[in-house]
């Protein structure tokens, strides 16, 4: 298969579809590996990386899109770049289609194949494709909330880890899922006093065995989190209800419950935030003040690491990748019914039910499509 790998284009993106490590397996298997040229430039992987993986370097994305196969891209394609799409080729990339009519019409009237690393599951009931992007998120909270405690950002100006004689910093965390879990882990290395909140009492269970000794676990109320947040320095919103927008788990009101340059990191801002005073910031401008709290609220914190977020992306997705290029997506999606879940779009029909709702659209059974 001809597997191609443009740049991507939408602002503020630097991660990119394919590591040369990923197109080096492709490429041992037999298949060919087309890369737009300084690709991989923003997650640190320049042209020469590619060329020893033996993949080809190409001047445009329009020699990508018509040489290709399959496109694997991060991000959602952009207006111009769903214009190059053709009938049986097919998309490997994150769409998020429910809330994008214009997009989801592009890609039907397109004809491609799409397959949503969203909407691709695993046999534990995860999303094996959005992990890796909450693990970094995660991780990455407490790194950015230190340095917005810091005196120059705004912040209490306390060191979260203390030094001898001087405690530690008290951060609390609301949602044990794997962005609060990986927040929590991280904030703990930092040497935080931490305490993270659920509702889920299996995950709390999950938390105390694994976990027990390196930071407090305790059931999510409103009366928990307005006790926990007085004596709060950092506070991780990392909730997350599936298809819903964020409960708003903290009110401005509380704001002034809470200690002055105290800082709120609110990485479900994606899903509209879970704190009433969120709003979207960007890595240019990250951070604002309410009311004396200090407030990061980030949509796409990832993008902070590319190389990174590039890196655990692609070991997540590749070994679909070749799935899809050693047998053709219909064989893989019948071998693999995880795989199957991430089609939304073949040859004109819409095939992802929820997607379908969202939109008014009708659809058509993704195991009837794979069939036919
Ligand atoms: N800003 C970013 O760049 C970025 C990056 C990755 C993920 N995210 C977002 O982070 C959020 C969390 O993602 P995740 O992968 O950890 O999800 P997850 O499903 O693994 O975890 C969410 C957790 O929230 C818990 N929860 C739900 N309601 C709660 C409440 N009222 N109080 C306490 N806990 C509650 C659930 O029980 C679950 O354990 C999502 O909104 C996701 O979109 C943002």
């Amino acid at each position: 298969m001809k597997i191609g790998c443009p740049k991507e284009i939408k602002p503020q993106e630097f991660r990119v579809g394919m590591t040369p490590n990923a197109a080096q397996e492709a490429v041992a298997r037999g298949h060919e590996v087309i890369i737009e040229t300084g690709a991989g430039l923003g997650s640190g992987f320049d042209n020469d990386a590619y060329v020893a993986a033996g993949a080809r370097i190409v001047d445009t994305a329009e020699e990508v899109f018509a040489t290709a196969d399959m496109i694997v891209k991060v991000k959602e394609p952009q207006a111009v770049e769903r214009k190059m799409l053709r009938e049986g080729q097919l998309l490997f990339t994150y769409l998020h289609l429910a809330p994008d009519p214009e997009q989801t019409h592009d890609l039907l009237a397109s004809g491609c194949t799409a397959i949503a690393y969203e909407t691709v599951t695993d046999s534990n009931g995860g999303l094996p494709l959005l992990a890796p992007m909450s693990e970094v998120a995660g991780r990455l909270a407490p790194q950015v909330g230190s340095w917005t405690l810091q005196k120059a950002n705004g912040g209490r100006g306390v060191l979260v880890g203390g030094v001898p004689g001087v405690g530690p910093a008290k951060v609390v965390v609301i949602g044990g899922g794997v962005v609060g879990t990986h927040a929590a882990q991280v904030a703990a290395g930092m040497g935080a006093d931490v305490t993270v909140l659920d509702r889920s009492l299996p995950r709390l269970r999950y938390l105390d065995d694994v976990f027990g000794g390196r930071f407090k676990n305790q059931y999510s109320t409103a009366g928990a989190t307005a006790e926990l947040i007085q004596s709060a320095d950092m506070v991780i919103g990392a909730v997350l209800i599936p298809g819903a927008a964020a409960p708003k788990l903290i009110t401005r009101e509380q704001l002034s419950t809470m200690k002055p340059g105290a800082v709120l990191v609110d990485v479900a801002i994606d899903q509209g935030g879970c704190f009433e005073t969120s709003k979207a910031t960007t890595h240019a401008d990250p951070i604002y003040e309410v009311d004396g709290i200090m407030h990061y609220c980030v949509a796409n914190m990832p993008g902070a690491v590319a190389r990174t977020s590039t890196i655990a992306l692609g070991n997540a997705t590749m070994p679909f990748m070749l799935a899809l290029a050693d047998k053709g997506w219909k064989q893989a999606c019948q071998d693999n019914p995880h795989l199957l879940a991430g089609l939304n779009v073949h040859a004109g029909q819409l095939t992802y039910y929820a997607v379908g709702k969202a939109l008014g659209i009708d659809v058509v059974s993704p195991a009837m499509v794979v069939k036919a």
